[in-house]
């Protein structure tokens, strides 16, 4: 089973939501146990997907689940609303809104402790790139020592690669892979432990490839999810 994942990040609008649900609305029990696609729109547009027949989740979440915190989204509200997932840490929430490991880890035990599941974003920028077993150990170090990650979806995104058409090679993405299982010590599918997908310039072209690569349970999807026919394909490659 390969997990597709977008990203719709701050874009899309009800009539995306509509195209999405024309397209992807009548879930077919065989498709769906090849393919897990799980949507992830602005929180604004949660609402929208209650009627979704696949999973949908939101981008980010406080580490609380109520309180005197003005624009923040609460992760038990995001839960009632129907989402299973959280996506956590992508670079962008790291880089413009300053998000550190730390607090990335108690947006992570907040969402475990609800029962949702978290796609937890690493990855190297284009100046730590000849450092990036550095920095993706120091993203992880916090969730080595856990007894269980609870299915956690990991999402090796190098940042150099996000937005821009350049993908690392095929042998990059291996060792990466193999990289994160072994800095996490564990077996990765013993009770669904956890997964490790690739985020990064992924459009239909190159997705059936990326996801055959040893050690890659799916694709984190971002530009070419707000393009239904661009993400049909992509799904239609799993
Ligand atoms: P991209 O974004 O597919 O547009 O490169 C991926 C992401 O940021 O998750």
């Amino acid at each position: 089973m390969k997990f597709v994942i977008a990203n719709w990040k701050m874009n899309g609008d009800l009539a995306l939501v509509a195209d999405f649900k024309e397209k992807f609305g009548n879930s077919n029990q065989a498709a769906e146990e090849r393919v897990k696609v799980i949507v992830c729109p602005p929180a604004a547009l949660l609402g929208a997907f209650s009627d979704f027949p696949y999973d949908f989740g939101a981008q980010n979440c406080f580490f609380e689940d109520s309180g005197a915190f003005t624009g923040e989204n609460s992760p038990k509200l995001l839960k009632e609303m129907g989402c299973k997932y959280v996506i956590l840490g992508h670079s962008e929430r790291r880089s413009i809104f300053g998000e550190s490991d730390d607090l990335i880890f108690k947006k992570w035990l907040k969402v475990v402790e609800l029962g949702m599941t978290p796609i937890l974003c690493i990855g190297e920028n284009a100046e730590q790139r000849g450092q990036w077993r550095d920095v993706l150990r120091r993203q992880l170090e916090k969730y080595t020592p856990l007894s269980g990650l609870h299915g956690t979806i990991f999402a090796y995104e190098p940042v150099w690669s996000i937005g821009t058409g350049k993908i690392p090679s095929e042998e990059e993405i291996i060792e990466a892979a193999a990289f994160i299982t072994d800095v996490l010590g564990k077996d990765k599918y013993e009770n669904e432990e956890y997964y490790i997908v690739y985020g990064g310039s992924v459009k239909s072209s190159n997705a059936a490839s990326i996801m055959c690569i040893a050690g890659v349970d799916g694709v984190l999807v971002g530009s070419a999810s707000l393009k239904t026919a661009e993400f049909e394909g992509i799904v239609g490659g799993a």
